[in-house]
């Protein structure tokens, strides 16, 4: 009996004293396992008289048991152990930058940069975004618009047009994004304030002019909206656009079928070296065509002119993106040149936000 207590004494300290999880399984094996010291006592029960083998039986059983929970408390306890200085020593620091890998290595166009910083200034002012297709009808880019068959301002827009219909009508490609004030007043209710980014067609290419570019046209329709409210609009956007504090803008009279009055607004900037500076300087550059619309335009989409009013405004984009990003030529936006976008892209990773810096 004695040397029972004794070894169970020992066994306990043993556990006790474990220091890890490969040191505890080794007093288990020495203890319990089938050449164990537990295991070796059962051996000697053999020889016992019946009695005395079961009393002793049981306690080896009793010892065996005991052994076995305090070997499964240590276990508890050094796994527990194991987890905090696990969870103190292994850190992940968020910090890091992204790995370089392919998704780091595509850029974003200027004119889509320039788009997603356009839709962020005018989302702020309340606009929602609205789409038309590139293929229009005549009536939609132009009778709509308050620009008849015949009218002179179609021979200015060097349509490219697509084969006839039977009835003589043809599809086109629109020549401005101006068809989607159009679609827009035919389907909502005023107020509306929307802009539609997009695609633009004129069968025109030099220098400065290439026969597919972007516009993004504005539409304020409501009963109240006036000239002041359109200049304000306009400032507040080239300054958000431009990111400086004073803007230099001309406003002059102008003449557009479906506005009136109508204006075009230039903006003012130096070249210094090769580097425009927007704001100071003598030079100016045209970006937009504007105006109240016009109330036959009104009336074209059975919308009462005596009642509502608004104004609308297109914007040329890429002319907006050689401006800020300072980018010369304007074919080379569309001659997919890898190492131009290198050089002139964005990562698709910097989405552009007010509060974040637009182009940082
Ligand atoms: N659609 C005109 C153009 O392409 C621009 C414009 C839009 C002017 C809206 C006035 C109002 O030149």
């Amino acid at each position: 009996m004695s040397d029972l207590k004794t070894l169970e004494t020992e066994l306990l300290a043993a556990v006790e004293a474990a220091a890890d999880l490969s040191a505890l399984e080794e007093v288990r094996v020495r203890a319990l396992g089938k050449k164990g010291q537990v295991s070796g006592l059962m051996k000697g029960l053999g020889d016992m008289a019946p009695e005395e083998r079961k009393s002793y039986g049981q306690n080896i059983n009793g010892l065996k048991e005991r052994i076995g929970e305090a070997l499964g408390e240590r276990r508890a306890g050094l796994e527990a152990e194991d987890m905090a200085q696990r969870l103190a020593s292994e850190q992940a620091d968020i910090s890091l930058p992204v790995r370089v890998g392919p998704l780091a290595e595509g850029r974003v166009h200027p004119v889509s940069q320039v788009m997603d910083e356009i839709a962020e200034i005018f989302g702020d002012m309340g606009f929602s975004i609205a789409e038309g297709p590139d293929i229009e009808t005549d009536e939609n880019n132009f009778t709509a618009l308050n620009i008849p068959p015949e009218h002179p301002a179609r021979q200015e827009h060097d349509t490219f047009y697509f084969g006839g219909q039977p009835d003589g009508s043809r599809a086109l490609l629109r020549t401005h994004t101006s068809p989607v004030q159009i679609r827009t007043m035919r389907k909502e209710k005023p107020p509306i304030r929307i802009i539609a980014p997009g695609r633009v067609y004129r069968c025109d290419s030099d220098q400065t002019h290439t026969p597919m570019f972007h516009q993004v046209e504005g539409l304020v329709i409501d009963e109240e909206t006036h000239l002041g409210h359109l200049k304000w609009v306009l400032e507040e956007f080239c300054k958000a656009f431009f990111e400086v504090d004073a803007i230099k803008m001309r406003f002059r009279a102008s003449h557009f079928p479906f506005t009136e009055p109508s204006l075009e607004v230039d903006i003012g900037y130096a070249k210094v070296g090769d580097e425009l500076r927007i704001g100071q300087g003598e030079e100016w550059l045209e970006i937009l065509g504007c105006g109240m619309v016009h109330p036959n335009v009104l009336a074209n989409v059975d919308l009462d002119p005596n009642v509502y009013q608004g104004f609308a405004f297109g914007v040329g984009i890429d002319r907006l993106a050689m401006l800020k990003y300072g980018m010369p030529d304007l074919r080379a936006f569309f001659a997919a040149d890898l190492a131009w976008l290198k050089h002139y892209g964005f990562s698709s990773l910097n989405v552009p936000t007010l509060s974040g810096g637009l182009s940082s």
